[in-house]
């Protein structure tokens, strides 16, 4: 069991001393995209490997509606939720599951959003969980849902930065620039890394970002960084039958070595902390009437 979670475990949940209040906070860094099935949880899950690996804390929540999650991409058996620990009284403790390289999950809380629309009790206990973690790790990787329903935008957009995954189809390109505009509408200053995935050569990763760059230049007046490409790799949908992240099954791979250059341009951008507030204050200011 990694250091973090067992220190986790150890002692039983409770509010944090006003102390602790000096502590930094986490990067937040959620993975989304427009169209679904683009690679976001393959990138969530082997990109937080990779930051561990780097030395980083990492925190991976498991905030995706769809079937593939992390946790069957890790073949781990989930007995508790967040859910649990906001309903049921669980501890926080018992709900993290250590992952491979120090990592820890923060499976099942893809309900979040709904949660904190749940009645003050419950909001409050979900807001103090948070409060928590965001002092407990270094980075947060928020693994989204894809598409663009007002939950998983306003988790991206309360996040300090996002990263959008797409391939170069038309379609995915589409719903990703729909992404950056919907974002853009309610953090402007959101900073937006793009992966573009499945590539078959640089130049051709390059092109559908700068595509994608031009179009939020002249529509959104926007900026955004090209984060890396992966190529199509035969291992990854290996690693993913074998439940194992391709990351360490096949640490030589393409989509490995683009992995881990990723995270380390990661690590050398610097970021500014959109709010020092609690994560989950900043999803209930950003609903997209405002
Ligand atoms: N670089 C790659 N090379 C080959 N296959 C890939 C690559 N990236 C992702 N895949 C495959 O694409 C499928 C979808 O990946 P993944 O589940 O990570 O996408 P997602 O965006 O999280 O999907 P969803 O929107 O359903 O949550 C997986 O079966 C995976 O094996
Ligand atoms: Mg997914």
């Amino acid at each position: 069991m990694n250091d973090q979670a067992s220190s986790l475990r150890s002692r039983k949940y409770s509010r944090p001393t006003p102390q602790e209040d000096g502590l930094p906070r986490a990067r937040r860094i959620a993975i989304t995209s427009g169209k679904g099935g683009v690679g976001k949880s393959n990138v969530s899950l082997n990109l937080a490997i990779a930051l561990g690996r780097m030395g980083k804390n990492v925190l991976l929540v498991d905030a995706d509606t769809n079937l593939a999650n992390i946790d069957i991409l890790l073949g781990l058996r989930v007995d508790l939720t967040l859910g649990d620990v906001i309903f049921n009284n669980a501890f926080l403790n018992d709900v993290l599951i250590p992952g491979p390289e120090g990592i820890t999950i923060l499976p099942g809380s893809s309900g979040m959003v709904e949660m904190l629309e749940k009645d003050d009790a419950y909001r409050q206990r979900l807001m103090d969980t948070f409060e928590t973690l965001e002092k407990e790790f270094d980075v947060l990787i928020i693994d989204t849902g894809a598409g663009l329903s007002e939950n998983v935008v306003r988790l991206v957009a309360a996040s300090d930065e996002a990263l959008l995954v797409t391939n170069s189809e038309p379609t995915a390109i589409t719903d990703a620039y729909a992404m950056v505009k919907v974002v853009t509408h309610i953090n402007p200053n959101q900073k937006v890394h793009v992966v573009i995935n499945l590539a078959r050569k640089q130049q051709d990763a390059l092109a559908t970002f700068e595509n994608l760059q031009l179009a939020a230049r002249q529509f959104l007046q926007r900026e955004l960084t090209m984060l890396g490409h992966m190529p199509y790799d035969k291992n990854v949908p290996l690693a993913v039958e074998k439940r194992e992240p391709f990351l360490l099954m096949f640490p030589r791979s393409g989509a490995s070595t683009a992995i881990t250059m990723m995270a380390r341009k990661l690590l050398r951008i610097s970021y500014k902390q959109s709010s020092t507030d609690n994560f989950l204050s900043q999803v209930l200011d950003k609903r997209e009437d405002e």
